[in-house]
């Protein structure tokens, strides 16, 4: 579904990504882990055209996307969720959501928000407040809604869990996985929580210092009695 064949990435002169390869396939749930600064932000962004692509292809069902833009790759049904900002913090959920379906006729903007809310029925009950009075897991619940208002395919998430209590990351992960099921979305994790992760996904790419040092069964990987080494880049598989 969505490919990245050798690619090299970065921001200006700033290379970080080295001859990567990602692919997922529909309904693929798919892990990117690896330590801080290894270049996993970096390749959501990427896939999405929010850096510099030196060279490399990316492509999504069979088409190359590589020199579109970021709006357009939307609109062909990928959805980006980065790691902070993609609500607006002075409107309400109910505005927000609206501002998330403004293209759609209203009967179909309205179903859809009445959808979101079914989804996460803990948003429900403050429809009509400011998002900078929401805890981090219900902005985080909005954030998905408004994503999932536009349909998309295939769905990006930069660390969905961040920050947030492990009663509460499990219960967000919980949602993401019932959408999943539901519409048939299919989902690819940037999560600090690996073991978390990896105990959801089909797949798993580690990442040292933008390099992949592991892709394969999610599951193994957890398994892998070395992990933390492996995790680390001190040892490899
Ligand atoms: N906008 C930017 N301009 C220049 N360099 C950047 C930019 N964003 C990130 N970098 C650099 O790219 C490298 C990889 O960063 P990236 O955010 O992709 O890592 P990450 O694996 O997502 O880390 P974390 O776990 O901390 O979120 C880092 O060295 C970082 O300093
Ligand atoms: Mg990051």
């Amino acid at each position: 579904m969505l490919q990245a064949k050798s690619i090299n990435a970065g921001y200006g002169p700033a290379q970080v990504l080295f001859d990567f390869d990602f692919s997922v396939a529909e309904r693929e749930k798919v892990a990117i882990i690896g330590p801080n600064g290894s270049g996993k932000s970096t390749l959501l962004k990427t896939l999405m055209g929010l850096t510099t692509l030196y060279s490399g292809v990316v492509e999504f069902e069979g088409e190359d996307i590589s020199r579109l833009e970021p709006f357009e790759r939307a609109r062909m049904g990928l959805a980006y969720l980065p790691q902070v900002g993609s609500t607006f913090d002075n409107l309400t959920i109910k505005e927000n959501l609206r501002m998330a379906g403004y293209t759609l006729h209203k009967d179909e903007r309205e179903e859809r928000i009445g959808e979101v809310l079914d989804i996460f029925p803990i948003l429900k009950s403050y429809v009509n407040e400011r998002v900078k009075v929401l805890s981090g897991g219900m902005r985080q619940m909005l954030a998905t809604g408004i994503a999932l208002m536009r349909r998309p395919k295939i769905m990006l998430f930069d660390e969905p869990t961040a920050n947030l209590a492990p009663n509460l990351a499990e219960e967000v992960m919980n949602k993401i996985l019932e959408i999943e099921e539901q519409f048939g979305i299919t989902m690819v994790f940037v999560e600090q929580n690996a073991a978390m992760v990896l105990g959801c996904c089909d797949t798993a790419y580690l990442l040292v210092n933008g390099r992949l040092s592991y892709t394969g069964s999610a599951q193994e990987l957890l398994d892998n009695p070395r992990f933390g080494q492996i995790f680390l880049g001190v040892e490899t598989i």
